[in-house]
């Protein structure tokens, strides 16, 4: 059998509808500068599935510093990975500044979050640990695992009960290898937009023997009193082991960052090896980085009218009897009954009619028979984009219920 086979026989989970979604449902083209507006397929649409949570993508301090940093460093520099010849002083300086923001002791670069978490994971266990962790946790957490040599437990979404009956079992093993066990959250769930029940969590270390890593990637500059993350929030930052955080989404950029005891962070540093055995950031996004968090720190305001946006589309949402499910972040999820069939037509018509854009989630990312629409509010839309949403999707709902997108299905595979 040719290994290539399978790119003509079966596509995967999701290049089997490549063919029906591509350019449309699946690698749409957004284009012009990120914004609350952008154009698809020609068309200006009111966008609501970047992850700009602090408006920071085009805000002009941000173009400026990156295109100064660019002009004056080029994109190579530092050449190499940081261990070889690809380490600077700025690469330390905003480490530094990172942590301190994070209340940590030190933090490292991740030349990108997904890899980082990988081998974050990958340093942290070996043979004789257990990792525990959520049913709902990013792909990257799955892929770290899946260098993991020893046991992992899952419980069920945010199910504090079935945690502690997974704690024990992990412990009675790890009494038997003589390992420890990681337990691995997440601070923002990115789909449903529910909290990884860090305080909760924290507690049960008074009865089992553990550490928490938390991957705070919708978190980190929403989440808690500074923006400083979902634990801020609870305010468990020091019961928090290791802390994950991304720059693709608050930080409008590229990489990431983990944060925790100077010790652990030195031993990070010389033992993952998507890190060691990969480029450094390149110096504009270092310094672009650092524009950012000082940002971040220092003009709240962003994140207000963030805030003021969320609460503003979730309320309204609410009110017109959408469901959000439990959502206590940014994250809107909203859930509907109905077929693939009509969600594929609800997103038709959000888009060309309401000239709406958000993202669709289906079975088998979620349940059968649910739909999944979920907004990302940022600090670049505006009330009245709201107001126009929230009449939108209570139209959508309307449709729904009254069979009218099941009714087009039909019309289109009759003709
Ligand atoms: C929960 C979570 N973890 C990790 C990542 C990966 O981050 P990055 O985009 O920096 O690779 C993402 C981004 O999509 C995410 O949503």
């Amino acid at each position: 059998m040719d290994v290539f086979n399978k790119c003509v026989v079966n596509m995967g989970p999701l290049g089997k509808y490549a063919l029906q979604g591509e350019g449309y449902y699946m690698f749409p083209k957004l284009e012009g500068p990120i914004s609350n507006k952008m154009i698809f397929q020609g068309k200006e649409r009111l966008v609501w599935s970047l992850n700009n949570y602090l408006g920071l993508a085009n805000h002009p301090d941000v173009r400026k510093v990156d295109a100064e940093a660019a002009a004056q460093w080029g994109l190579a520099y530092p050449m190499g990975a940081r261990m070889m010849s690809g380490h600077t002083k700025y690469h330390e300086e905003l480490e530094r500044e990172l942590a301190g923001f994070v209340g940590r002791e030190a933090a490292y670069l991740l030349n990108y979050g997904y890899q980082g978490m990988v081998s974050i994971i990958n340093a942290m266990v070996d043979r004789k640990d257990v990792i525990v962790y959520d049913s709902e946790a990013h792909a990257c957490i799955i892929d770290g695992m899946r260098l993991h040599f020893g046991k992992r437990f899952v419980y069920p979404h945010n199910e504090m009960s079935k945690l502690e009956r997974e704690l024990e079992r992990a412990t009675r093993l790890v009494d038997k290898t003589g390992g420890g066990i990681l337990v691995i959250t997440e601070g923002v769930y990115g789909m449903s937009g529910d909290l990884g029940k860090m305080d909760k969590i924290v507690k049960l270390k008074k009865k089992f023997n553990f550490r928490i890593l938390v991957d705070d990637a919708h978190g980190f500059g929403t989440m808690g009193p500074t923006g400083a993350g979902t634990d801020e929030h609870f305010g468990v930052q020091d019961q928090v082991d290791l802390y994950f955080g991304t720059f693709a989404k608050s930080m409008a950029g590229i990489g990431g960052f983990v944060a925790g005891d100077k010790k652990v962070i030195k031993y990070l540093q010389y033992n993952m090896r998507s890190q060691i055995f990969a480029k450094s950031l390149p110096m504009p996004m270092v310094i672009g980085a650092m524009k950012r968090l000082e940002m971040l720190k220092n003009e709240p305001e962003h994140r207000e009218k963030l805030w003021t946006v969320v609460n503003a589309l979730q309320k309204g949402l609410r009110e017109k009897g959408l469901n959000l499910g439990n959502t206590e972040s940014p994250v809107t999820p909203v859930i509907l009954s109905g077929s693939i069939g009509e969600a594929t037509q609800i997103t038709y018509d959000l888009r060309e009619n309401y000239n709406i854009f958000c993202s669709i989630v289906v079975y088998p990312v979620i349940p059968k028979n649910t739909i999944l629409l979920r907004l990302i509010p940022t600090a670049v839309h505006t009330l009245e984009d709201v107001d126009y949403t929230v009449k939108a999707f209570s139209n959508v709902k309307r449709k729904l219920e009254n069979h009218k997108y099941s009714e087009k299905l039909k019309e289109q595979t009759v003709s």
